[in-house]
Parts: structure tokens; C-alpha cells; sequence
């Protein structure tokens, strides 16, 4: 049995990895995403795979890979694999719901504090000797207790950021969750998305990448917000079209926003984004903290021990594969 680990995780977790028996493993040990081609030529022999976010799982890598039995990823968002491909060549497909949930809240949330307050601009007036000493009326933000925050995706990371929000006297609404049944925590109001959108000064986006969340922030969307209101996304970068974001910053619409995902990563450093100092930006650093990425390793990690041990990984997303069933994806 071969397994791939796209790239080297948690010190703990890959000894775990190296010491489990009757498996052969090989680690991709070189620093960033591992090469397209590099991916296609390891997986070929691959039956178990544990990927990133950086790893498109595809028709074209399943064509090649006729061992392949699961991917698992190291992500909560799944958006690299295909999923039909993968139900449709058998092959299982893993990710970590649940382990990233608060570190990815405090990216949002920070991004929104930092967004609203004006932190990152007063910073870098600062930096440029703009300082001219302590003014009554000088680098005025916002108070988060004087704000309507809409949450569009009130999932796990969704809720998590509501809690944070009403913590700080936020007022909060959300976009009642369609597939699921879910009660809000209290204080928070379910609002249809068009009242969101209109009433909300900060929006915070927490749905998943897929076609029929691609732009969901597109020029009608800026439209009908609240003039001079925030859009924080932490989410994925195709669910906001950049060029109706940056439209929107142009015509004063948008006061600033927080973005951790974009549609082109990583975002090249030319990229007419950084021209826009209201916009607080971070390299998709939603589950970037030791315990957090340790928690996720471990995850995948665990999706891999349940099927080697022969029992269905538990984060199963296309289960008619381990059912033995036909496609229902
Ligand atoms: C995820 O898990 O989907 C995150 O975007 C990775 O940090």
C-alpha cells in the first residue's frame, strides 16, 4: 500500500504516518505547493494520497492514477477535487471539518477589526511620518458595537464568528442555512440575503467554493449594499469578483474590505489589490497556527487510519464510494 503526502505536516503527525505498518510512504519534502506534474507522476502509484488545498484532484490526475483509493485532504474546503471524478472512479475523498474552525473565526474577526477601525491605514500613515500627533478628529474608525455584521454561510466558521461579534455587542444576522436544519445562536436574527445585504455594515462570507457560490460578489451584489459597509472574506477567493470589488472601492460603495482568500493565489505582488489601502489582506492564513494545522494533519490522518483499518473514514464526503454503490453525487 503507497501513500503520498503532498507535503511534510506535523512533526507528530508525520511520525505517525512513518511508523504505521505495512505502508509504503513518500513525502514530497520540497517547501511550497508540490509541481503539477510532480503530483500527476507520484499519485500514479499512489492508492491512498493526502493532499492540500494546492492539489487539484481532477479527471485528467484520476485518469493517471489507477491505484488511487482515497485522497484525503488537509482542509476543511474541498474545492481542489473534483468530486463527481472522483465518485465516478471509485475513489474516496476525505477532509477535516470541525478542527479549524475557531482559528480560521479569529482571522475573520481580526480582519473585520482591523477593517473597521482603521488600523491598517493608520499604520501605514504612521510608517510615512503622517503622524502629526494625537487629534481629536484623525484616523477615525468605527465601534464593532455600533455595527450590523451579516454572516453569509452561518456553517461552523459562520456561527464561530457571530459568537465573537455579539461578544463585542455586534448586532448579528445570518442567511438561514437552506440544506440543513440549524437553530442561531441567541442574539443572532435569520435575515433573507437581500435585507442582509442591504442592511448589513459588514458582511462576513463563510459559504464553500462552488458554482453556485463563484462571484456571488459581483457587481449587483456591491450594488445593493449599505454604502460605506466592509466585506470580509475568509471563505474561498471565487466567491468575490475581484474587479466588481475593486469597481466598488472606486465608486466610495465599499469603505474597505478583509480579504485571507483571492481568486489568484498566491496573489502576485503586482496585483492591482495592493493599491487599495482599505483593504486588509492576508496570505489564506485562516488555519495558520501551530495547534490548528497540528489538529489538521491529524485529521486527515485519522480519514487514512479508518480506511486502512477497514472501517469508512469519517469524513467521508462522496459515501456511496465505500457503499459500493452507484454514482449519487
Ligand atoms: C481550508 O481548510 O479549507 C482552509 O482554507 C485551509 O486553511
Amino acid at each position: 500500500m503507497r501513500v503520498l503526502v503532498c507535503h511534510r505536516l506535523d512533526e507528530r503527525v508525520m511520525q505517525a504516518i512513518e511508523d504505521f505498518p505495512g505502508i509504503e510512504v513518500t513525502v514530497w519534502q520540497q517547501a511550497g505547493p508540490m509541481p503539477r506534474q510532480a503530483f500527476l507522476d507520484q499519485l500514479a502509484s499512489a492508492e491512498v494520497a493526502l493532499t492540500m488545498l494546492t492539489e487539484r484532484v481532477d479527471e485528467e490526475a484520476l485518469a493517471q492514477a489507477p491505484y488511487l483509493r482515497l485522497v484525503a485532504n488537509v482542509a476543511v474546503g474541498f474545492d481542489n477535487f473534483d468530486l463527481p471524478a472522483l465518485t465516478r472512479h471509485g475513489v474516496m475523498a476525505t477532509n477535516t471539518p470541525g478542527v479549524l474552525t475557531e482559528a480560521t473565526a479569529d482571522i475573520a474577526f481580526g480582519l473585520m477589526l482591523v477593517a473597521v477601525r482603521g488600523m491598517w491605514t493608520a499604520s501605514l500613515a504612521m510608517r510615512r511620518g503622517e503622524w502629526r500627533g494625537w487629534s481629536p478628529t484623525a484616523f477615525l474608525g468605527r465601534d464593532l458595537a455600533a455595527l450590523q455584521l451579516g454572516i453569509i454561510g452561518y456553517g461552523r466558521i459562520g456561527e464561530a464568528v457571530a459568537r465573537r461579534a455579539l461578544a463585542v455587542g455586534m448586532r448579528v444576522a445570518a442567511v438561514k442555512p437552506r440544506h440543513r436544519t440549524v437553530e442561531p445562536l441567541p442574539g443572532v436574527e435569520w435575515w433573507e440575503r437581500e435585507r442582509l445585504v442591504r442592511e448589513s455594515d459588514v458582511i462576513s462570507l463563510h459559504v464553500p467554493a462552488t458554482p453556485e457560490t463563484y462571484h456571488l460578489c459581483n457587481d449587483a451584489f456591491f450594488a445593493q449594499m449599505k454604502p460605506g459597509a466592509w466585506l470580509i472574506n475568509t471563505a474561498r477567493g471565487s466567491v468575490v469578483d475581484t474587479a466588481a470589488l475593486m469597481r466598488a472601492l472606486d465608486s466610495g460603495r465599499l469603505a474597505g474590505a478583509g480579504l485571507d482568500v483571492f481568486e489568484e493565489e498566491p496573489l502576485p505582488a503586482d496585483h492591482p489589490l495592493f493599491q487599495y489601502p482599505q483593504v486588509v489582506m492576508t496570505p489564506h492564513i485562516g488555519s495558520a497556527t501551530v495547534e490548528t494545522r497540528r489538529r489538521m494533519a491529524a485529521r486527515a490522518w485519522d480519514n487514512v487510519v479508518d480506511f486502512l483499518s477497514g472501517r469508512p473514514p469519517r469524513d467521508l464526503l462522496n459515501p456511496s464510494v465505500w457503499q459500493g454503490q452507484p454514482d449519487s453525487l
